[in-house]
């Protein structure tokens, strides 16, 4: 087996950057690193009013990056923003390592991961178009190199490929997409007809989506603590004979900065959240970037037009937290505690669904006496009066009401 590749991590942190902004991202640029199989060695920061044109990082920094690559014999820069394509070759030359940014890591690890062909479609798409612009003076180096992190996927073929060949594939893969989406969209509709309710797994990346699935469907798929480990959405059946059931469908993992060519890919991933009758966002609570995580997701999810989805928040990992800390949590979000390592919290998490899932409107028929006359108000200002009959004993109503207002009106219910 090749041994891991070791990476150096650099970043340039910006006047308008506060620090910690700046070494979060290269913490989740080291995990990154990690899940696509290298060892982080070392990482590097340089405070610059601006990026220089020749080599991202002032000349000095690059000497003792360097030092720093010779001394933990690292085979691989990573820098933490995008580079050019020139910026890129210079840097190679001056350090003599490789040199990749975050978008060809995160690339990289998406061609790894993606297990559909759709998947693997777009994944490839965006690999092509981000090569496109770096082909000129690549591939000795690649071929010195033997390839590694940033090189795989459509690696091979780069070698004795110019730019005709590969306009050539990126046009192939965009039919190919337009018949693997029609497919899927007749999969859909099949889904639809069925009547059978869609449950759709949203999160931040290592939030445990993959591994919440396995608990409810009682299925084993891999859940390893790498990121992006779901490349694609995946529908089950989950079935009990004391909750509704449901499809439920699991979603790539969402990521902050995450590179522009992989926006659209990830979008055409996502559509299928448009179906979902509910959404559970799932939570790493044991995560000290917590709140960030939880907005980038939101964000991506307002993007795609579905904040006002009925959405379960679960907060999951709670077996790492302290009794009071998930307290202190479920008091700011309204959410259900879980762990879907061991288990917990699982009966209220279906629960929470059966209800998200029920319409948030019932069609009852009331008898309200006529000495109730805050009960009738209620259902004239909250709800929707279908039909109204005075009888000897009250009045009896048709009326749609929101579900939340039905236990307090629940004794004058009539059986239908
Ligand atoms: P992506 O595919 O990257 O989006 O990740 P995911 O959200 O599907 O996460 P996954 O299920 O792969 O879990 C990530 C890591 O967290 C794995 O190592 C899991 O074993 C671990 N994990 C998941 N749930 C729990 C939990 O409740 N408690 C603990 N302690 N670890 C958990």
């Amino acid at each position: 087996m090749k041994s891991r590749e070791k990476a150096v991590l650099a970043a340039l942190r910006l006047p308008s950057q506060p620090r910690v902004v700046v070494e979060e991202s290269l913490d989740e640029l080291g995990r990154l690193a990690e899940s696509a199989g290298a060892k982080v060695v070392g990482r590097a920061t340089q405070d610059r009013r601006a990026p220089t044109p020749g080599l991202y990082f002032g000349k000095g920094k690059v000497e003792e990056i360097k030092t720093l690559s010779k001394r933990q014999g690292a085979d691989l820069m990573i820098s933490d923003d995008s580079l050019s394509p020139i910026q890129e070759r210079n840097l190679g030359g001056s350090l003599g390592v490789r040199v990749i940014d975050r978008t060809a890591l995160i690339l990289d690890i998406f061609a790894q991961r993606a297990r559909t062909m759709e998947g693997k479609l777009q994944v490839e798409l965006a690999q092509l178009s981000y090569l496109l612009p770096r082909l000129v003076g690549q591939w000795k180096h690649l071929e010195r190199t033997g390839g590694g992190i940033g090189t795989r996927g459509p690696g091979e073929m780069q070698i004795e490929s110019d730019r005709r060949i590969i306009r050539h594939r990126i046009q192939k893969i965009r039919g190919e997409l337009q018949r693997v989406r029609t497919h899927r969209r007749l999969l859909r509709d099949r889904r639809k007809a069925s009547g059978v309710p869609v449950v759709a797994l949203v999160g931040y990346t290592n939030a445990g989506k993959t591994t919440l699935l396995n608990h409810l469907t009682g299925e084993d798929r891999v859940a390893a603590d790498a990121l992006f480990v779901t490349l694609d959405p995946t529908a089950r059946l989950v079935t009990s004979p004391t909750h509704a059931s449901f499809v439920l469908t699991d979603t790539v993992g969402f990521i902050r900065k995450l590179p522009h060519q992989l926006v659209a890919a990830f979008k055409a991933t996502l559509e299928e959240l448009a179906e979902a009758d509910v959404l559970v966002h799932v939570v790493d609570a044991s995560h000290p970037g917590l709140d960030d995580q939880m907005q980038a997701v939101e964000s991506l999810l307002g993007e795609l037009e579905l904040m006002g989805r009925p959405t379960v928040v679960a907060l999951n990992k709670i077996d790492r937290l302290e009794p009071g800390a998930a307290r202190a949590l479920l008091a700011r979000f309204d959410g259900v505690a879980i762990s879907a390592r061991t288990g917990e919290g699982m009966e209220s998490l279906r629960t929470r669904i059966d209800e998200a899932l029920q319409p948030r409107v019932a069609r009852l028929t009331l008898r309200i006496p006529y000495s109730d006359g805050p009960s009738l108000a209620v259902c004239y200002e909250r709800g929707r009066v279908i039909s109204r009959r005075n009888e000897p004993d009250g009045v009896r109503l048709e009326v749609e009401l929101p579900r939340r207002l039905l236990t307090s009106l629940e004794g004058y219910r009539l059986k239908d």
